[in-house]
């Protein structure tokens, strides 16, 4: 999304802080007669199926994201599996979480992976792309010791549920190194030198990895390519793949937020080549940072970011604005693909996506590019989430930066130390969309008004999205208001609703945050709800995500 150099020097201002705690008028919703907003859910204009990979992860080699997020070794203290954290392979069982992108980033395009297989103790150290972002590092940050690699990562898979999804080096290696990878991974037992030489590392049975990046970031860090350069590299690396039982999805590295000419430009340089290499494109990889919270004063990346935990109304929704963007992205990218991949056998991936804050409330001090998130970062993201799921026939795959210790993350950890941020409980409150019929929703609000540098200014009022799989109907909903209550009444057409739960993640405090000393600061709360008829009425409580599932009949 920038220039390595730019996001690698750390930031020195400090915002300026305001107490911003709302009176304490939330913890579930009310039953309440005059409303001010209303939801209605069509469930016969469905909008395309929900990927279950948009709910997907991103890990990197980067900070304490591998090792001590996920890696504490064998040897450890801390509950391990084979060396990988136990507590953060249970919760992410729980919620459930689809695919995971490894190794980077732009770790991945300074990655051999033969150096990541093997005998620990006979397996190169090299350093780390993240040299020189790291102010503070630790020997194991900054001198890569590749005691997790190929291996370590299909086991964390196989232990979390999850499919892997693996960010090919196409700046430093050449394209055979991609082949041989995936000759590592997926070749049958016994039919290559590589599948023996998986089969002596644990595995005989091939991991059949079906999603492969073909470079990240390849506009910056990923080689500083033209669109047009990129697309003859991706072209070559791809000309021929070995492909066994499954077939293989193959993602290119797409544009840094509104780059619209990336966009265009590869697409034109595939198109002119041959319009049915498109058939073999399965994903282009948008990414999006939200981070300018300066209201329009400077583009500088250091200069424009904001505070993880001290922010005040307006920052509060400048970041959620900077989020918002990311539905014109989506249709503005898909609008250009068309113009080019006219039948759409491209979808769109974005595998990097979250708020970035400049350093200095990471839990663990020298983590590099840890935050903390606050329950602005769970509005945040739900908004995201909703936004995927609304253009549900676009996105077929999704993942913030990144999983653990990191930027937009659902988990934090460090030694024996361990909690779910208020993100981590987003992504398991959304995770019953998954799968499901992404369904029309009119949600008509007031909007948010507030102001901005002394002028009036308005944020959309609540947002969402409802998914339907079988009866079941799932409505998840942000009030980003800071201070007003929503008055909502629920419909759903041409239906009755047999029971409804609702589900809210809030807090009175808008800085609220879980830590390792308070793990359950902000935590969601359930309550089933006396429903039936054709109406719901409920208050939406302000600065809160709202799950309600109903049965319909
Ligand atoms: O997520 C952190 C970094 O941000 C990734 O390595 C890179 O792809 C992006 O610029």
């Amino acid at each position: 999304m920038i220039g390595r150099r730019e996001f690698i020097r750390n930031s020195a201002v400090s915002a300026a802080a305001l107490a911003l705690v709302r009176p304490a008028k939330l913890a579930g919703a009310v039953a309440s007669t005059g409303t001010d907003s209303r939801i209605e859910v069509l469930p016969d204009e469905v909008l395309g199926t929900i990927s279950p990979n948009i709910y997907g992860q991103f890990l990197e080699h980067i900070g304490g994201v591998i090792y001590d997020g996920v890696w504490v070794g064998e040897n450890s203290k801390v509950p391990n599996v084979g060396g990988i954290r136990k507590e953060l392979l249970d919760a992410m069982r729980a919620m459930k979480a689809p695919i995971v992108r490894y190794p980077g980033g732009c770790f991945a395009d300074s990655y051999d992976w033969h150096d990541g297989i093997g005998p620990a103790d006979k397996r190169p150290k090299r350093t780390n792309f993240w040299l020189e972002g790291d102010s503070t590092p630790t020997q194991e940050h900054h001198y890569e010791s590749n005691r997790f690699g190929t291996d370590e990562f299909m086991r964390f898979c196989k232990a979390s549920g999850c499919e892997p999804y693996i960010s090919a080096n196409l700046r430093s290696l050449p394209a055979e190194d991609f082949y041989r990878w995936v000759e590592y991974c997926n070749s049958p037992a016994g039919s290559t030198t590589l599948a023996g030489a998986r089969a002596a590392n644990g595995s005989v049975d091939p991991y059949n990895v079906r999603y492969w990046g073909v470079g990240n970031e390849s506009w910056g860090c990923g080689g500083n390519f033209t669109a047009a350069e990129y697309a003859v590299e991706f072209r070559r690396f791809t000309a021929w793949v070995p492909q066994y039982e499954k077939p293989l999805s193959l993602i290119a590295s797409g544009p840094n937020s509104d780059d619209w000419q990336w966009t265009r430009q590869f697409f034109e340089e595939i198109a002119r080549k041959d319009k049915s290499l498109f058939e073999t494109i399965s994903g282009w990889a948008l990414h999006y940072y939200s981070w300018n919270l300066s209201r329009g004063r400077t583009q500088d990346f250091d200069q424009g970011k904001g505070d993880a935990l001290k922010f005040d109304t307006q920052d509060w929704y400048e970041i959620l604005r900077e989020g918002n963007r990311l539905e014109s992205l989506i249709e503005g990218h898909w609008q250009a693909m068309g113009e080019f991949d006219s039948t759409h056998e491209v979808k769109l991936v974005v595998d990097e996506w979250g708020a970035w804050y400049k350093p200095g409330s990471e839990q663990t001090a020298g983590n590099f590019l840890e935050q903390t998130p606050t329950l602005r970062d769970a509005v945040f993201s739900a908004m995201s989430l909703d936004t995927f799921n609304r253009h549900a026939d676009k996105v077929m795959l999704a993942s913030p930066a990144q999983l653990v210790n990191c930027l937009n993350s659902p988990f934090l950890a460090h030694e024996d130390n361990f909690c779910v941020t208020p993100i981590g409980h987003v992504f398991g409150m959304y995770a019953a969309h998954q799968g499901a019929q992404s369904v029309r929703t009119v949600i008509s609000a007031p909007e948010a008004s507030y102001q901005r540098d002394g002028k009036p200014a308005s944020f959309v009022g609540m947002q969402g999205s409802a998914s339907l799989l079988n009866k079941n109907l799932v409505l998840t909903v942000v009030n980003p208001h800071v201070s007003e209550t929503r008055e909502t009444e629920i419909s759903v057409r041409g239906a009755s609703i047999g029971s409804a739960a609702m589900t809210i993640l809030t807090h009175s405090d808008l800085h609220a945050h879980n830590s390792f000393a308070q793990r359950d600061e902000v935590t969601p709360q359930t309550k089933t709800l006396a429903a039936s008829g054709k109406t719901i009425t409920l208050s939406v409580p302000p600065a809160c995500v709202m799950k309600l599932a109903l049965t319909l009949i």
